[in-house]
């Protein structure tokens, strides 16, 4: 069978879009790092009472290792706790894990400017884990409706020169 140039030419042409599209889609669910909350995020027991079981007092923790900071953030409406009346503060060249929680309606949690964005379930705990190597400072906002304040629902996240989050502490 006789196939055109211009014919093989727009074959090739669609499967490599074709092979492009599936691999970004890949790419975007594999390694960019993206992840669904699920059943090993956790669920939030209430009957558990011991905090380090379960879900802590919302703040800064230290963590499992020197340079680790375990940070839990509950969001309601329509606020960050912590992040929305005190900014959420870690140090610079440390590993954090957020663990994010609801206590109402579904939310969002958004790291403006970073790729730290998940849902924040009632009932569940979404983990994420990230790397700040400097200090700066981001805006924390909710990217699922959730209410007639949903638009006000913001904080901040401040990432310090570790000396100065030595000062301050772990709150
Ligand atoms: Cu909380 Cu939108």
């Amino acid at each position: 069978m006789h196939v055109h140039r211009f014919e093989r030419l727009w074959l090739v042409g669609a499967l490599t879009l074709i092979v492009l599209f599936i691999g970004t889609v890949t790419y975007g669910a594999v390694g960019a790092g993206y992840g669904m909350v699920d059943d090993t995020g956790g669920e939030v027991d209430p009957t558990n009472t011991t905090e380090s079981e379960n879900f802590r007092s919302p703040g800064v923790y230290n963590g499992s290792e020197s340079d680790h900071y375990d940070v839990y953030i509950e969001a309601k409406q329509f606020l960050f706790v912590p992040g929305t009346s005190d900014p959420v503060r870690v140090p610079a060249n440390s590993t954090v894990t957020f663990h994010v929680t609801s206590t109402d309606v579904m939310h969002g949690f958004e790291v403006v400017g970073t790729n730290i964005n998940t849902m924040a379930v009632p009932g569940q705990v979404a983990t994420v884990t990230v790397e700040f190597d400097e200090p700066d400072e981001y805006g924390l906002v909710c990217n699922e409706y959730c209410g007639n304040g949903h638009h006000d629902m913001e904080g901040s996240l401040e990432v310090v020169p570790p000396a100065q989050f030595n000062e301050s502490g772990v709150n």
